[in-house]
C-alpha cells in the first residue's frame, strides 16, 4: 500500500487538543464572569482586517508591522492582513459602528487568536491567543487602575499569583517630544553600536531601540535617557493617580521608566504583568492607554486603555503550577454509553440515545459491535457512569440492562421505566 507521508502543521502554530480543551475552556470561562462584573460587554472582530487598520495604529517602524504580520493579496488585489493583535479592530469597530454616540464610558472585551509571524521559540508563537479588554471614553487614572485590577482579578481567580506589575507612564503630546528629542540626540551619537534595523527606524521612532532585543541596542540603550525626566506634570499627576490606588489594594507595582511597549499607540500609561515562571518571553499581559487612536480612526477624540493577555504563556504557568484549575471544570464525560448487541438492537439504541439527550443525559454508545468484553472497555473508557446494555434477550422482554460503571452492579428496567430508572442511577452516583 502506498502510504503518504503525514503533513505537519505549521511551525509555531499550534493544536488544542481535547485534554486541554476543558483548562483554556475554564480560563475563557473566568475571564467571562471576571470581565463581566466589571460590566465588560463582549465584542467579537474579524480575524482579518485591511492591512490600513494595522499599519496605521501599531506604528510602521514596530517589529509587528516591519517583519511579522500575515499581509496577503486578496482576489480583488486589496491587501489584507490576519490580525497580530485585537485593539486596531476593536477601534476600527468602535469608530464603524459609531460606539462613542452617546458619549460616555465603553467597556468591551474579547478573545481569540491572534498571528505574528515571529521566530517560533517557548513562549512565542505564530498563532496564539489572547483575551483582551478596552476602555474607551474616560482619561481619569481611576480606569487605568481599574483595569489594572480587573487583571489581577482574573489572574488571582486562576490562582495564578506571584506576578509582577511594571507601570510606565510614556507621556503626552505636549511632553514626549522633547524625550524623544533627548533620546534621538543620545543614540545618534551611538547609532554605530545599534543593530541596523535600529540604525535605519531611528530618525523615524527612536523610542523603538528602548524595545529591541538585540544586545547591541540592550548595550547602548542601558544609559539612554528615561521618560521620567522629561514628563510633564499632568503626565506625572495621572501616573501617580494609576499608582497610589494600585498600591493600596496592595498591587505589586513597579514604575520602570524605561518600558516601552512594542506597538506605537501609546500614550502616558504603558504596563505589562510578568512572572518568573515563563522564562524569557516572560509577559503574561500588556497594555496602555492610547488616547488618540480613536481619533486616528477618523473617529472624535477619545481617551482609551485596554490591555491583552496571553493565553498560551497564562495557560502555561497554570500547568507548571499543577493548579487545582487544571482539573477542567468543563470535564467532557457522557453520562450513559449505550451497548447495542445486536443490529436490531443498535436500532433502539438509536432512538433510546435520542430520547436520554432530551432528558438533558450525555449519551454516548458503541458503534459496529464487538464482543462483550471489548463492548465494555468501551463503555469504561468514555467515563460514563452507567452503561444500557440491550441484547437480543433485552429487545425480546422490552427491558434494558443497566450497569453502574463504578459498583459494577446490574439492574434490569422496562423501556417504559427506563427514563425513571437512569434517573435514580444517575443521581445516586454522583
Ligand atoms: P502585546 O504586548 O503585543 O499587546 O501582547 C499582549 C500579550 O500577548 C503579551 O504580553 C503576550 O503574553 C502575548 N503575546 C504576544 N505575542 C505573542 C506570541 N507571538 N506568542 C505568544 N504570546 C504572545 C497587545 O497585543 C495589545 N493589543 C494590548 C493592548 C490592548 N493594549 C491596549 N489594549
Amino acid at each position: 500500500m502506498d502510504i503518504k507521508s503525514a503533513i505537519q502543521g505549521v511551525k509555531g502554530v499550534k493544536d488544542i487538543t481535547p485534554e486541554k480543551i476543558g483548562l483554556w475552556r475554564n480560563v475563557e470561562a473566568v475571564a467571562i464572569d471576571i470581565f463581566e462584573l466589571y460590566n465588560f460587554k463582549e465584542m467579537r472582530a474579524p480575524i482579518f482586517e485591511r492591512t490600513e487598520v494595522f499599519k496605521r495604529s501599531i506604528g510602521e517602524t514596530t517589529d509587528i508591522v516591519e517583519k511579522e504580520m500575515y499581509t496577503f493579496t486578496d482576489r480583488g488585489g486589496e491587501s489584507l492582513t490576519l490580525r497580530p493583535e485585537g485593539t486596531a479592530s476593536i477601534v476600527r469597530a468602535f469608530v464603524e459602528h459609531k460606539m462613542y454616540d452617546p458619549p460616555g464610558v465603553t467597556k468591551l472585551y474579547y478573545m481569540g487568536p491572534m498571528f505574528r509571524a515571529e521566530r517560533p521559540q517557548a513562549g512565542r508563537f505564530r498563532q496564539f491567543h489572547q483575551v483582551g479588554a478596552e476602555v474607551f471614553g474616560s482619561a481619569d487614572p481611576a480606569v487605568d487602575a481599574e483595569l489594572i485590577v480587573m487583571l489581577m482579578d482574573f489572574f488571582s481567580e486562576l490562582n495564578v499569583t506571584d506576578l509582577k506589575v511594571n507601570l510606565n507612564s510614556l507621556g503626552c503630546s505636549e511632553c514626549r517630544p522633547s524625550y524623544r528629542n533627548a533620546l534621538y540626540t543620545y543614540l545618534k551619537e551611538r547609532s554605530s553600536g545599534l543593530c541596523e534595523n535600529c540604525q535605519g527606524r531611528i530618525e523615524r521612532n527612536p523610542l523603538r531601540a528602548l524595545d529591541c532585543k538585540s544586545e547591541k541596542c540592550k548595550a547602548v540603550t542601558a544609559e539612554a535617557p528615561t521618560i521620567d525626566k522629561y514628563r510633564c506634570q499632568p503626565c506625572q499627576d495621572h501616573l501617580e493617580g494609576v499608582r497610589r490606588p494600585l498600591i493600596d489594594l496592595e498591587t505589586q507595582v513597579t514604575i520602570d521608566p524605561k518600558l516601552v511597549r512594542g506597538l506605537d499607540y501609546y500614550s502616558r500609561t504603558a504596563f505589562e504583568v510578568t512572572s518568573g515562571k515563563l522564562g524569557a518571553q516572560n509577559a503574561v499581559a500588556g497594555g496602555g492607554r492610547y488616547d488618540n487612536l480613536v481619533e486616528q480612526f477618523g473617529g472624535p477624540k477619545t481617551p482609551a486603555i485596554g490591555f491583552a493577555v496571553g493565553l498560551e504563556r497564562l495557560i502555561s504557568i497554570i500547568e507548571a503550577q499543577g493548579s487545582e484549575v487544571e482539573s477542567a471544570m468543563f470535564e467532557n464525560r457522557p453520562d450513559i454509553f449505550m451497548i447495542p448487541m445486536t443490529s436490531e438492537a443498535a436500532v433502539k439504541v438509536f432512538e433510546l440515545a435520542h430520547r436520554f439527550r432530551a432528558m438533558g443525559y450525555g449519551v454516548d454508545r458503541a458503534f459496529d459491535g464487538g464482543n462483550m468484553k471489548s463492548l465494555m472497555r468501551r463503555a469504561d473508557r468514555s467515563g460514563a457512569r452507567v452503561a444500557v446494555i440491550i441484547g437480543e434477550d433485552e429487545l425480546k422482554s422490552g427491558s434494558a440492562t443497566i450497569k453502574n460503571l463504578s459498583s459494577g452492579e446490574q439492574r434490569t428496567a422496562s423501556f417504559v421505566d427506563l427514563g425513571e430508572a437512569l434517573d435514580e442511577e444517575l443521581e445516586e452516583s454522583v
